[in-house]
């Protein structure tokens, strides 16, 4: 890549209630290999932003705007205009977080006015101690189905983890952080 060529930038979106917890980890550890590969980054973390839970506005689709006043419109344009995305969640009863449900429910608007998201690529983070993990992906992908108009590649990685910790102890689940990122990568150098 020549110096004048413009970086990509991958943008993630973490819906884990715990700053230190196992999903940040896996997507810290992603990012980092991004990083590494000259792509710029930037994490997310849903608690750090005001994201009110949509209020079912019949009107929404001629609403010039969301009534609802709080960070959804930094986010938005952040994930909207990012080459990258990645949705990232603990699973929680067998599916995202209320966080990320949250932040996905409040997109509605851009649906509405047929404003579609499109990234170069797309990646899916889940993590559970032990079940659910297909549930939460199928939801993830339901999301980015209903968010797009076209084709866009879908990375994914899931992984077990409980406790505080127990993500950045698990190499294999580490490995596997970079190598989506390397998928990622792979997608946003060769423009598909
Ligand atoms: C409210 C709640 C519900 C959970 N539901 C599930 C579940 O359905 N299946 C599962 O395997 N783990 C479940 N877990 C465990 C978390 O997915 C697991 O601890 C995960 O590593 C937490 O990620 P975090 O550290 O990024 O917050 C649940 C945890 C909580 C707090």
């Amino acid at each position: 890549m020549t110096t004048d060529q413009k970086r990509s930038r991958v943008v993630a979106v973490v819906g884990s209630p715990r700053p230190d917890g196992n999903t940040v980890t896996v997507v810290k550890t992603v990012l980092q290999e991004l990083e590494g590969r000259q792509i710029d980054t930037e994490l997310l973390f849903l608690p750090d932003y005001r994201v009110y839970p949509c209020e079912g506005h019949d009107t929404c689709g001629s609403l010039r705007s969301c009534p609802l006043e709080d960070d959804m419109p930094l986010l938005l344009e952040k994930v909207y205009g990012a080459d990258g995305a990645i949705f990232a969640s603990p699973v929680y009863y067998e599916n995202v977080t209320a966080q990320l449900k949250a932040f996905m429910d409040r997109t509605v608007w851009q649906y509405n006015h047929e404003r579609w998201l499109e990234p170069r690529v797309i990646g899916l983070v889940a993590v559970a101690y032990e079940t659910g993990l297909d549930d939460t992906i199928a939801a993830l992908r339901r999301f980015i189905g209903l968010s797009t108009q076209r084709e866009i590649p879908v990375e994914v990685l899931t992984g077990l983890a409980y406790e505080l910790g127990d993500a950045a102890g698990n190499a294999d689940l580490m490995a596997a952080a970079r190598d989506l990122a390397g998928r990622l990568a792979g997608h946003l150098s060769s423009g598909d």
